[in-house]
């Protein structure tokens, strides 16, 4: 079955972004079949990954506001992934959509139609909590939440937490926190290793245990319009996400098994 996983923080600058690109190409690598949606007007992700957000047939926006078929805007690309991709028409987009009844389940509704076609769907959100965000809460079954290890770190984390809570409550009670990956790691610096505590502290098991180091491979990739292992296999940024996409894996697996069993338990 599918899983849908909302990538989000609402911090700008957190690795989102190339969290998303290189999570899609490294789970492609391990033969998953992967949609990447660019939820961001910004549009990174879609250029992240070689699609130029100027010339797509069909964005997102188009699909959410009902123009276009969601078949008609994925596009596949070069490193064995496709993508939905995005532009600032999504900023416009967000508009008309509040006016719509059922508004916060838009994406969700869309992506029901080609889910079956998808092992890994993983939607790239914008660095703010608005209608558009909600609707990849609303759609997915749970959240990523990328965290560089600085001071302010943990400021906003609650307010993030809050809101998946919330929707868990109300809109969505299949959505959960997948876990925290630590971004931009450097493993020398004091304060990086004392966030990093306090992360172990408060998410427990729920903190992966993979690390993406600074790369600056991982910076330049996106000039390229490549994920970092097309660009520079061997960096630490590419065999980092390539660790991350495999403890996903085995997680999520482990997660499966482990609810199957308590059903298993509950009816004998
Ligand atoms: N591990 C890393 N090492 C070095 N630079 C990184 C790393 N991860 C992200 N970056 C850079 O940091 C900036 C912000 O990353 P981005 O993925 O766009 O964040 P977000 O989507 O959360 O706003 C980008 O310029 C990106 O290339
Ligand atoms: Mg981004």
């Amino acid at each position: 079955m599918v899983k849908i996983i909302a990538i989000a923080n609402q911090k700008g600058g957190v690795a989102k972004t190339t969290t998303a690109v290189n999570l899609a190409a490294s789970l492609a690598v391990l033969k998953k079949r992967v949609l990447l949606v660019d939820l961001d007007a910004q549009g990174n992700a879609t250029m992240g990954s070689g699609v130029h957000k100027n010339e797509l047939n069909y964005s997102i926006a188009d699909v959410m506001l009902g123009d276009a078929p969601i078949e008609a805007a994925i596009n596949k690309v070069e490193s064995n992934y496709k993508v939905l991709g995005s532009n600032r028409e999504l900023a416009g987009a967000e508009l008309v959509i509040a006016e719509q009844e059922q508004r916060e389940f838009i994406l969700r509704d869309a992506l029901k139609q080609i889910e079956n076609n998808f092992d890994f769907i993983l939607i790239d959100c914008a660095p703010s909590l608005n209608l558009i965000t909600v609707n990849a809460f609303c759609a997915a079954d749970s959240v990523l939440i990328p965290m560089q290890c600085e001071y302010y770190a943990l400021e906003g984390l609650a307010d993030l937490c809050q809101t998946i809570e919330r929707i868990n409550q109300t809109l969505n009670p299949n959505l959960e926190i997948l876990g925290v990956l630590r971004t931009m790691y450097d493993g020398r610096s004091a304060l990086t290793k004392d966030v990093s505590e306090e992360l172990e502290q408060y998410f427990g098991d729920k903190l992966f245990q993979t690390v993406i180091p600074r790369n600056v491979r991982l910076a330049e990739a996106p000039a390229h319009g490549v994920p970092v292992m097309y660009f520079e296999k061997s960096s630490k940024g590419a065999v980092s996400y390539l660790t991350f996409a495999a403890e996903l894996v085995k997680k999520m697996k482990k997660a499966a098994q482990k609810q199957a069993e308590q059903k298993q338990g509950a009816k004998s």
